[in-house]
């Protein structure tokens, strides 16, 4: 049923106003680590701020242990222990959810804000049957019968083209392949029409062919109903065909920030360019790829400075003394590198 997410988007409640011209996620300088005692805590992800439009799809990008699934935890409140907030802010529409009493939290996660997760048996119940805990969410929160909301989950099946949807409501997880489970938790999260939707790797699991149907369905889920999303990979090309906004992230921080087309045409940092480099094209097969020389440092034990000053080629001495703030360097895109200015080349 093509309209089924469009229907439950209007009858969604809604919990939070969504004033023009303010953004729906607001993330602020936004500190994540371990406490410690007498103050020695270590921070992980460290003053991370971005903003996320209605309807605007963002990517994050970034080497494994950048801090890109922590950020996104930390947004959905699910850190696992022992990793928490250390300072900042997380607002939804104008309201800081990291201060929000716990009952009040609880009432956004699924009608305004679901989460895709990389593993979906990590997400999904195993002895549930997987149409009922997609009309869970509906029949909770949108105050719909068992059976409203039973015909909604067949119908979100559907939408998600997952073939003969009536009998496969009624399987179990482990009875459905990877790509269909995958499926399963694009249609629980979508099934309350939510109006941001966390991705972390939705689609890493999946075959080639699967994940770009996947993509397709999740762009297209999206512009149905002006959900925004917030996207993490480590795979450029799938940011490339899923986001309009990127932030790249090294070693817990933000490093450069802006437009999809105008960050891959002109990177203005240098680890930003060396992803790209190193990433195949598929476009240019016969490309050279020029790998990153050495590894990201251990979150421990940073560096004094810029984190990717021991493997860049642009470096120079006030890199290793201070981090380079992120910084306007163009209209729209940042970056924090002191030597952006260098960073002029247009990349085919
Ligand atoms: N539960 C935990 N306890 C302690 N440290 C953690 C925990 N989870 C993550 N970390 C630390 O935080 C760093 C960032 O983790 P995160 O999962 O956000 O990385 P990521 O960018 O999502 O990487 P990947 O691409 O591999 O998923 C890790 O390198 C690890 O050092
Ligand atoms: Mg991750």
């Amino acid at each position: 049923m093509p309209g089924a997410t469009a229907q439950t988007a209007a009858r969604r409640a809604s919990h939070v106003p969504v004033q023009p011209g303010v953004p729906l996620l607001s993330v602020q300088d936004l500190t994540i680590g371990i406490r410690g005692s007498a103050g020695r805590s270590v921070a992980i992800v460290e003053g991370v701020s971005f903003d996320v439009a209605p309807g605007q799809r963002m990517g994050i990008v970034g080497e494994s242990g950048s801090g890109k699934s922590l950020t996104l935890r930390a947004i959905a409140g699910l850190l696992p222990k022992p990793v928490e907030v250390l300072s900042g802010r997380v607002e939804y529409g104008g309201a800081d959810l990291l201060t929000m009493p716990a009952k009040k939290r609880r009432t956004l996660m699924g009608p305004e804000i679901a989460m895709i997760f990389q593993e979906p048996m990590t997400a999904l119940n195993p002895v549930v049957r997987v149409g009922d805990q997609i009309a869970e969410g509906p029949r909770r929160h949108l105050g719909m019968s068992a059976k409203e909301a039973g015909e909604l989950a067949v119908s979100m099946m559907a939408r998600t083209g997952i073939p003969d949807p009536r009998r496969r409501a009624r399987a179990y997880p482990h009875e459905l392949s990877g790509g269909l489970r995958q499926r399963i938790m694009i249609a629980m999260a979508v099934s309350c029409g939510p109006r941001l939707l966390l991705c972390d790797e939705p689609t890493t699991a999946l075959d080639v062919t699967v994940q770009l149907q996947v993509l397709r369905l999740l762009e297209r889920l999206c512009s149905d109903t002006g959900t925004s999303l917030v996207f993490v990979t480590h795979d450029l090309a799938v940011i490339n065909q899923t986001c309009s906004e990127l932030a790249v992230m090294y070693a817990g921080h933000i490093v450069e920030s802006g437009r999809v087309a105008e960050v891959f045409r002109q990177p203005r940092h240098p680890y930003t360019r060396g992803l790209l480099e190193s990433a195949p094209d598929f476009d240019r097969p016969d490309r050279e790829l020029i790998p990153i020389p050495g590894f990201p440092p251990n979150v421990a034990d940073r560096p004094a400075g810029c984190p990717f000053a021991p493997r860049c080629g642009y470096v120079r001495d006030h890199c290793t003394e201070a981090m380079p703030p992120l910084a306007e360097v163009a209209p729209g895109r940042l970056s924090a590198c002191y030597e952006s200015d260098r960073l002029t080349e247009v990349l085919a």
